[in-house]
């Protein structure tokens, strides 16, 4: 190979291998930008749901009822029989609480991904005929049809509700209040104390 050839030749190999590893280097970098991107993305969309609540009329977050207080609503619940409702029923603790008890239990939750957190967990214990889970707000669902309601609340709900749960329970639903009570129904049993307390109420009478 004479020099001026062999010169080509080097200069033609160098060429393509500096061409080659950007070419590579950038596919690589294109890929992890797009993963990157779609699990930023995903994370965002699941944070949506928990954040969201914070941006309404009356904030009222997802905090899991503690052990203690599972147990005093379950307490609560002692001798009840027929359905109950969780208003904000979170990842189902409550719901699938009373469903071991033997009520038929429903959860209402605003947020889809503990909707269906509890939806597959239903299925994983074994307590789907038991238990049913709706995607709704609780302020347009009507509780007529239920014999037993467990909210836990916030402070600055309670009297909304409180005049909701006037408008639309029948007669000898029990209400189990979670952390705040209502502010004027007078309470039959409170249960524990400190953040764990758990106010029942029964409706006497038809309010309608
Ligand atoms: C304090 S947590 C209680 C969770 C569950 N009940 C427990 O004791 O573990 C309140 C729940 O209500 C839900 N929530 C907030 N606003 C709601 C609304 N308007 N309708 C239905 N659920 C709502 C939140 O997403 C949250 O999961």
């Amino acid at each position: 190979m004479s020099e001026v050839n062999e010169l080509s030749y080097i200069v033609s190999n160098d060429v393509s291998t500096s061409k080659t590893i950007p070419h590579t280097t950038s596919k690589l970098g294109l890929y992890l930008v797009g993963i990157t991107g779609g699990i930023a993305t995903a994370i965002s969309v699941i944070c949506i749901s928990f954040v969201s609540p914070a941006f309404r009329k009356i904030c009222l977050p997802y905090v899991p009822a503690t052990t203690q207080q599972v147990h005093n609503v379950l307490q609560a619940l002692n001798g009840c029989s027929g359905s109950l409702i969780d208003l904000g029923s979170g990842d189902g603790r409550i719901v699938f609480a009373a469903a071991k008890i033997g009520l038929k239990a429903h959860g209402i939750e605003l947020n889809p991904w503990l909707v269906w957190y509890s939806r597959v967990k239903a299925l994983i214990i074994g307590s789907s005929s038991q238990t049913t889970f709706i995607k709704q707000n609780l302020w347009k669902h009507n509780l007529n049809k239920y014999d037993n309601i467990v909210l836990f609340g916030v402070d600055q709900m309670m009297k909304d509700v409180e005049t909701k749960f006037m408008k639309e329970l029948r007669k000898d639903c029990v209400i189990i209040a979670c952390r705040f009570p209502l502010p004027t129904m007078n309470a039959i049993k409170t249960i524990g104390e400190g953040v764990d307390t758990v106010w029942v109420y029964k409706i006497t009478k038809d309010l309608k």
